[in-house]
């Protein structure tokens, strides 16, 4: 049986604590917590075996596409009972035309919005609030840019745990809101930006006995690790030369960093590809720290983009993720809100939705190649984390309301009417 423990981060500490009591910080140093493991040895090619005949099983545990590679987590044991919706098992999609417009490139893309609330928070939600329930916990809180929130709302309704949630007031979509209010949780609007409804929660959080699920909780990081898994044995275990994410808290490039280097000493992979961060321009903190050579975080004091899931300025895994970047060879790029757009637009003419976040990580390797960091047909994966339907205000903003992309159009109920309006858009140009 693989055994586990808890390890602060920090080099000039590394402390170890017991894997009984769930910490988000160092008891000695205040640094950021992983879970450790000290696997058993496993015969890599009976494992892949193993993995792949439960995509065959009706078991619950065997659908979830984080708890089909348990392996992996052995932090349950066959008494656990596990809170899963069936997330994970999203598809890796090619690409037509985006692959050229970015590069050209070998782009697929791995949709982490084809899960149950749509998004790649559900891989670290099922993990962590089965550990909550297993350590008897009642109420669980984050404080969030919506996804994370909607995550947590369905994952401990599921549990029976109550969720509160803190969201900086009117700054996440009506739909992320709509979500967590559907399935139940208690929704506190405090501070204008997440960071500070994040230090809020973070204060007060002991006080009240609140046992956090965000990224810091290092159990969250431990299902979100799994869709390295996942990705590559839909690749037939053949790593791709870069997989690309955006970066807002930093959570899931620390994951996915842990998963590549977990599965690389077990013996999955020999090449690890390399990790690129794409970071919205007005919320680049972790951009302008590598670009000035600095060792320490350059926070954004008032962090804007429309990309709401990433509007932050001071994230909590910043470390982790520079970590990931040192192991991996990787690194960090910032778009503009027009380019995301852009991007966006070009992923929707290949018949791709997604959320802004989500679409950064096409503009930065359009920009990327554009710059000669990644060379031209590099085999790319991007992560996008949200669905398309999450965000549907800035859908509006930009192609309903927006004058010159006359996609929507309004008619006096007559055949004139239609057949004057019709002209303008149906217009066949001169052969
Ligand atoms: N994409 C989307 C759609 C997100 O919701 C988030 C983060 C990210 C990317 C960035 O991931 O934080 O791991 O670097 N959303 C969090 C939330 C902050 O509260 O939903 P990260």
């Amino acid at each position: 049986m693989s055994s586990i423990y808890l390890q602060c981060i920090e080099e000039t500490c590394g402390q170890r604590q017991d894997a009984k009591r769930d910490e988000y910080a160092c008891a000695a140093c205040g640094g950021l917590i992983e879970v450790k493991y000290d696997f058993d040895p496993f015969d890599p090619e009976e494992l892949r075996r193993t993995w792949h005949q439960r995509r065959l099983s009706g078991e619950p545990i065997d659908r979830s596409g984080v708890w089909r590679f348990r392996e992996l987590l052995p932090f349950i044991d066959s008494s656990t009972r596990i809170v899963s919706l069936s997330e994970g098992s999203t598809p890796l999609v090619g690409t037509r035309h985006t692959g050229w417009w970015a590069g050209p490139v070998h782009l697929t893309i791995k949709h982490q919005g084809n899960n149950p609330t749509g998004s790649f928070k559900d891989l670290g939600m099922t993990a962590c609030i089965t550990r909550a329930l297993a350590r008897g916990v009642r109420m669980v809180a984050c404080a969030s840019t919506g996804n994370t929130s909607s995550s947590m709302a369905a994952y401990a309704g599921r549990a029976g745990i109550r969720a509160l949630l803190f969201v900086p007031y009117r700054q996440i979509s009506a739909a992320k809101l709509a979500q967590a209010l559907d399935f139940g949780a208690i929704v506190v609007e405090v501070g204008s930006t997440f960071d500070e409804a994040f230090e809020l929660l973070r204060q007060i959080a002991p006080e009240l006995g609140l046992y956090l699920v965000n990224s810091v909780n290092p159990f969250r990081i431990e299902g979100q690790k799994t869709i390295v898994a996942e990705m590559l044995e839909q690749r037939a275990w053949r790593p791709p030369d870069y997989i690309v994410v955006p970066g807002g808290n930093l959570g899931n490039a620390s994951a996915i960093g842990k998963g590549l280097r977990e599965l690389k000493t077990l013996g999955f992979i020999e090449k690890v590809p390399r990790i690129v961060v794409v970071q919205a321009a007005g919320a680049n903190p972790f951009y302008r720290m590598l670009t000035a050579g600095s060792r320490d975080l350059i926070a954004v004091e008032s962090p804007s983009t429309e990309a709401t899931a990433i509007r932050i300025g001071h994230p909590a895994n910043w470390k982790k993720a520079r970590r990931v970047l040192e192991w991996t060879d990787g690194f960090c790029e910032s778009v503009s809100d027009e380019e995301i757009f852009e991007a966006k637009s070009v992923l929707a003419e290949d018949g791709v939705g997604c959320e802004p976040a989500s679409a950064s990580t096409v503009a930065g390797v359009r920009k990327l190649v554009r710059a000669g960091k990644i060379e031209r047909h590099a085999d790319v994966v991007a992560v996008l984390t949200g669905h398309q339907l999450k965000d549907t205000e800035y859908v509006m903003r930009h192609r309903s309301e927006s004058q010159e992309s006359r996609q929507r159009l309004r008619a006096e109920p007559s055949l004139d009417a239609l057949r004057r309006q019709l002209e303008t858009v149906l217009a066949v140009p001169a052969p």
